[in-house]
């Protein structure tokens, strides 16, 4: 018989990683079969359906052109790890919230069982790859589990970690800015790094195909997350600092990013970053330094996340400051709760540490957005406290004393305030967590405009 396709791919773990990624190298690469599993068989199911688990444009038409060709879905692990080539681990890998490490390490359970199920349920040679962010040299240990088998299997690890962010994650994926491949400098390690870069080939430029060994791959990921979350924070404490000088931020960013060594990119001021990577990554990050010694390297990056914290209760406390330090019964609208625009997504969302606060002051909430009201509700459940979910901005708003704007969605802008300002409460507010609205033209309508790192614009 004929073998259809050339190798058998298989990613384990069908999240907001493992999905994309797969249906990408699925449809590039029409000559592999990629096969993605997952213990939640309900993801799966969606996987194989039209509501696809994830909001993420344009994700559905490239599952579209593989599945069915190339690309399944399954809840077998074990027949499929049999089976498999390369294989791809994306599980999670949360900050752990036991035992030693609490708060800070990642939590590996997910990736060592994952480990000891390939090792029960292999009978030839893989190829295993970190597809989830690690911390340095998990790899290592990795490499023991799986290598301490009596079958006489050989697994060799590589790390190709993922540097696609939601909801641009198809573009990322199809237009990478590189792709690295950690692999070890050995005789099989070559051959592994030989297999990645092939693969990919099928439609990355091979000058973005970058190879390293497997330990800077690995710290390669947690680096550029942290790196991308300090400029948000360098932002962020300067926006601090323009509210006290009447500086502007935003202009403030736009000339130092005309500095090509700065660049123009993640400079944008805000309520503060979320999403499940930043605050996980450098929490890790920070564990490592301490575990190997370096505390002031440690305390260097903690800031990054202590400044984010800070931001976040900045913008409350602003909230509370400005409409006369009480918001007890009032009704207060918030635009948005995914923790970016484009995703569903609201793991670490600054807008649940918001709505957390202004509950506790007793304000009565009313949660908007267009994706992810219902990962609202779970991050809300059993919070004390009046809250309402409504994804039409302009019925959340009415009768409101104050909107804060927490996701830069692009719908928000094009609203109509002097509809939204005539049906609030007055004097009205405006919080502009995301520094995308008009703020001189709302204040023309009367509102009493708040932004990030510009001088707040007020009728009293
Ligand atoms: P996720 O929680 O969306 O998906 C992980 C999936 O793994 C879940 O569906 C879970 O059911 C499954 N899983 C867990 N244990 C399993 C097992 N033993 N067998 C089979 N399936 C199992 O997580 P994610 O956002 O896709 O992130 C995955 C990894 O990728 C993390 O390490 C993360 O840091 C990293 N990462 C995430 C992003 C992002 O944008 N979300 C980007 C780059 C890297
Ligand atoms: C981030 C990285 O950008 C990806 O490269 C990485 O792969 C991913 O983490 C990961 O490892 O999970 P993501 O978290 O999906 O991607 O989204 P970002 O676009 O990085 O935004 C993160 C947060 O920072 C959001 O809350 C966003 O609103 C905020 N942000 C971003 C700002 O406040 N200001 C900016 O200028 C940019």
């Amino acid at each position: 018989m004929v073998q259809p396709f050339k190798k058998n791919v298989l990613c384990i773990g069908a999240g907001y990683v493992g999905g994309p990624t797969m249906a990408v190298i699925a449809a590039k690469c029409p000559d592999y079969k990629v096969t993605v599993v997952d213990i939640n068989a309900e993801r799966i199911d969606a996987w194989k359906s039209d509501e696809l688990p994830i909001y993420e444009p344009g994700l559905l038409d490239v599952v579209k052109i593989a599945r069915g060709r190339n690309l399944f879905f399954s809840t077998d692990v074990d027949t499929e790890i049999m089976a498999a080539d390369i294989i791809f681990v994306s599980v999670n890998t949360p900050t752990k919230t036991f035992g030693e490490g609490t708060g800070k390490a990642a939590d590996l359970q997910y990736w060592e069982k994952t480990a000891r199920n390939i090792v029960k349920n292999s009978k030839t040679n893989k190829l295993i790859v970190e597809k989830s962010t690690l911390p340095v040299r998990t790899a290592d240990a990795m490499e023991r589990i799986l290598n301490a088998n009596n079958k006489g299997i050989h697994f060799e690890v590589a790390s190709n970690p993922e540097f696609l962010a939601e909801g641009t994650a198809v573009p990322d994926l199809l237009n990478p800015d590189r792709v690295l491949i950690g692999t070890h400098e050995t005789e099989t390690g070559l051959i592994a790094r030989k297999e990645l870069v092939e693969l990919y080939a099928h439609w990355v430029d091979i000058s973005k195909i970058i190879s390293s060994n497997v330990w800077s791959a690995e710290l390669s990921k947690l680096t550029a997350n942290a790196f991308l979350a300090q400029r948000i924070s360098s932002i962020n404490s300067i926006a601090a600092l323009c509210e006290k000088t009447e500086a502007n931020v935003s202009e403030v960013a736009y000339a130092i990013g005309k500095d090509t060594r700065i660049g123009s990119r993640f400079l944008n001021a805000s309520v503060g970053f979320g999403g499940s990577c930043f605050k996980k990554d450098i929490l890790n990050l920070v564990y490592l330094c301490e575990h190997y010694g370096l505390s002031e390297v440690a305390m260097y990056w903690e800031n990054v996340v202590k400044i984010n914290d800070y931001q976040m209760k900045r913008f409350v406390r602003t909230m509370l400051h400005s409409m006369f330090n009480t918001i007890a019964k009032k009704r207060i609208a918030l635009f948005g709760f995914a923790f970016k625009a484009d995703t569903g997504d609201t793991r670490e969302s600054p807008a649940i540490y918001v709505a957390k606060q202004l509950l506790d002051e007793q304000a009565h909430l009313v949660i908007s957005d267009p994706k992810a009201i219902e990962n609202a509700k779970r991050d809300l459940r059993g919070i004390n406290g009046t809250i309402e979910y409504d994804s039409n901005p302009y019925s959340s708003a009415k009768g409101a004393h104050a909107i804060a704007v927490l996701t830069e969605w692009s719908e928000y802008k094009k609203l109509d305030y002097e509809i939204i300002f005539s049906s609030m409460e007055k004097p009205a507010f405006i919080f502009d967590g995301r520094n995308i609205l008009d703020h001189q033209k709302l204040f023309e309508i009367g509102f009493n405009v708040f932004p990030i790192g510009k001088k707040a614009l007020t009728h009293f």
